[in-house]
């Protein structure tokens, strides 16, 4: 009999591999994917994080996909989103799902990132890591700020308005930027539909084959040794092969990010305010997603230190500035060798978690 690399014991469960890799080429697919091997050392906790964002990425899908049959954009998003909550069985969980696991995924990310900045997992060959990174991160918070005002409540009506001061404060182009975001000087229906293509059709589009590049980015050079690491000499180095060893890590904290959501969810249901009245006062204290708190926060202050035009081309260039520094760290921070460009480049990274953690607390602070 043919030796076959189906990965179960079983006559059935083996003919049935054959003749699908006879057509499909999967022992291939399943050499490639036994290729990589995870170093195992003590930072090694941080690997989980880039399948934890995954996971809870995986999550908004399947939980999109069920809010998509009942929701209804422009005029009727309000009520259909009341029906979802109050009268649909389930309605209620899968949408508090839905909401507190978008927030998780941002937040895995954040960490995702930092983890991988701190690990210096950017030096080459990993630089395309890198910035289909920082496109998926990019995505993912266009992403949150897009799902935010689909309710149409109170609280994503008014959010949605701040958190628009931020492209709209974008000197020359700020006004029309406003607008074409809008689809109209105010935020309305035809906001809601634009934001609504942009969160089931454009995004999708654009995550998903990003995602993959990243991925096979990823099983193509395997995972980075810290620098830490890197003096153990290579023959004492300890790792597991990534498929099935690690995968099954990776599986186990998925059901720790499950139960995580799963308690979240249940247990502070995700409300839906009055519906937003363009004509009320906004409510005290109104203020965008945590995830933009430290852009606005900055926007606020220079804002007030710098009246007018100054405080805002501050603002703008202080974040372009700052996100240009981000994304061509891998070109400065090069080689393993330049102890002293790897030490700066490590301090930009705390800098940058201490400052957005700052900046973030203190827009909380003065709410
Ligand atoms: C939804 C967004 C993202 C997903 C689903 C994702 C997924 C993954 C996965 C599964 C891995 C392999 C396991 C690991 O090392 O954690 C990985 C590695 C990597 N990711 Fe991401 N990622 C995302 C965002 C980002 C961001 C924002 C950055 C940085 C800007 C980034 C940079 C990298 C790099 C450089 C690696 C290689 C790490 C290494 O070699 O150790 N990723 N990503």
């Amino acid at each position: 009999m043919q030796k076959s690399s189906c990965p179960v014991r079983n006559r059935y469960a083996t003919a049935v591999w054959n003749y699908a890799d006879e057509r499909l080429g999967l022992s291939e697919l399943l050499a490639f994917a036994g290729k990589k091997q995870v170093p195992q050392h003590k930072h090694s906790f941080w690997y989980y994080w880039g399948g934890i964002s995954l996971f809870f990425f995986l999550v908004q899908c399947l939980t999109g996909v069920l809010l998509l049959v009942y929701y209804r954009p422009g005029a009727e998003a309000y009520e259909s989103v009341r029906q979802i909550t109050y009268d649909i069985e389930f309605g209620w969980l899968v949408r508090s799902a839905h909401s507190w696991s978008a927030n998780l995924m941002v937040f895995a990310v954040f960490v995702h990132m930092f983890s991988v900045f701190l690990m210096k997992a950017y030096r080459k060959p990993r630089e395309f890591g890198w910035w289909s990174g920082l496109g998926l991160l990019g995505l993912a918070m266009v992403f949150g700020f897009s799902g935010y005002l689909l309710p149409m409540d109170e609280l994503a009506y008014f959010a949605t308005k701040v958190g628009l001061e931020i492209p709209m404060s974008t000197p020359v182009i700020g006004p029309f930027l406003g607008d074409l975001i809008r689809g109209g000087p105010e935020v309305g229906e035809h906001t809601v539909q634009r934001f609504f293509a942009l969160h089931v059709v454009i995004l999708p589009a654009l995550f998903v084959p990003l995602l993959m590049f990243h991925l096979w980015l990823v099983q193509r050079h395997g995972n980075a040794i810290p620098p830490g690491e890197e003096a153990v000499p290579a023959a004492e180095r300890e790792s597991i092969p990534f498929f099935p060893n690690f995968m099954m890590k990776d599986v186990a904290m998925w059901l720790i990010a499950l139960n995580v959501l799963a308690l979240l969810a249940s247990v502070y249901p995700w409300q839906l305010g009055p519906p937003a009245n363009p004509i009320a006062p906004a409510p005290l204290g109104i203020h965008p997603e945590w995830y933009f708190m430290s852009q606005f926060q900055l926007l606020k202050v220079l804002g007030n230190w710098f009246p007018g035009i100054t405080g805002e081309i501050l603002g703008i260039g202080l974040f372009t500035i700052g996100g240009i520094v981000w994304a061509v760290i891998p070109l400065y921070d090069n080689d393993s060798r330049n102890g002293r460009r790897g030490r700066i480049a490590t301090y930009i990274g705390f800098g940058a978690i201490a400052g957005l953690i700052a900046l973030t607390a203190w827009g909380y602070w003065v709410l």
